[in-house]
């Protein structure tokens, strides 16, 4: 099944919208003194391609009517408010040092590392507490043993990130072998795409249904993908496109796929991870539209 180009960036479209007004609503929800409100507002609400929250959405339209959407759009908040917090500490000095993302300067840049640390802190419980919360519930309450599977999803999730990110940081100027940085990638950054899928599956399929192990196959596979295409792009784009300084990794020694394996054998890779991705949403054939529009997305995504 091939989806054309235009109906990724609707998909998308559309998930930008919601979840730019459901980020707005949930921060409103929280009384947090200046200047961290501030430093929060710029770490959430400024650009970004929201490409969690539209799995979390995709996952759950393929089926009609999901009675729990209301705790699929909390799990796209939290997921959404986790990663801008590994953004936040990942660009601070004692990290990656990066002064650009989503092309505005860094939270520690325009706010300072003090308050830059704190607002990762403290986005992180609000992500839990929103999952916890009875934001954007219709008359019908989500039964709680789905909220408990979600905020198992995204804790485990949310710890494999930090270990990833320490994995990371120790490999710089260091020669690894794939399967360490097959280990480092999804941790930090597979695990919590995979979590924005299982978030919203467990919304719609129960324990034993064999969905679930197939959903977590296709996240483990596009969410290590997203990563050697993050990998791929520092060498391939510029600044510009980005929104973050191109060229970074190799300044600093990154253990990458392209440092690795080469730009063109990284590729490759890039195309089987992709494949792999695409055979196991075969399962819902024309269901499946919306995931498989967005995984199409990250295949062709310039920034
Ligand atoms: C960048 O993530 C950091 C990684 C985990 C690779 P994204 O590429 O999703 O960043 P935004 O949210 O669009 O800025
Ligand atoms: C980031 O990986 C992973 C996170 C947990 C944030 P990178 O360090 O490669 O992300 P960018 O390139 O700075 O966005
Ligand atoms: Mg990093
Ligand atoms: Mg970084
Ligand atoms: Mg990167």
């Amino acid at each position: 099944m091939t989806t054309p180009l235009k109906l990724n960036v609707e998909v998308l479209d559309q998930a930008q919208q919601q979840i730019q007004a459901d980020l707005q609503t949930t921060l409103a929800a929280f009384s947090i003194p200046e200047p961290l409100k501030s430093a929060v507002y710029h770490a959430v609400m400024l650009g970004g391609k929201r490409v969690r929250p539209a799995l979390s959405y995709a996952t759950s339209h393929l089926i009609k009517n999901n009675p729990n959407y209301a705790a699929v759009r909390r799990a796209a908040v939290a997921v959404e408010l986790i990663h801008c917090y590994s953004l936040v500490h990942d660009d601070l000095p004692c990290m990656d040092d990066d002064q650009l993302r989503r092309g505005q300067p860094t939270c520690h840049v325009a706010y300072g590392e003090d308050s830059a640390l704190l607002a990762g802190d403290i986005l992180q419980s609000m992500a839990f507490e929103v999952l916890g919360s009875r934001l954007f519930d219709t008359a019908q309450t989500v039964d709680a043993s789905i909220v408990l599977k979600q905020m198992q999803i995204l804790a485990t999730a949310s710890s494999k990130m930090v270990c990833g990110q320490v994995l990371d940081l120790q490999a710089e100027s260091k020669r690894v072998d794939q399967a360490h940085l097959e280990e480092i990638h999804r941790n930090k950054t597979g695990a919590l795409i995979q979590a924005a899928i299982m978030m919203a599956a467990v919304t719609i399929y129960s324990g034993t249904d064999e969905a679930l192990p197939r959903l977590r196959q296709f996240g483990q596979s596009i969410g290590l993908a997203f990563q050697v295409q993050d990998d791929i792009l520092d060498v391939t784009a510029n600044t510009e496109m980005l929104g973050k300084t191109a060229g970074k990794d190799e300044q600093v020694e990154k253990s990458t796929y392209p440092a690795l394996l080469g730009l063109a054998q990284a590729q490759d890779y890039l195309q089987q991870l992709h494949q792999q991705a695409m055979q196991t949403l075969s399962f819902w054939g024309d269901d499946a539209a919306e995931l498989s529009a967005i995984a199409q997305f990250l295949l062709s995504r310039k920034s």
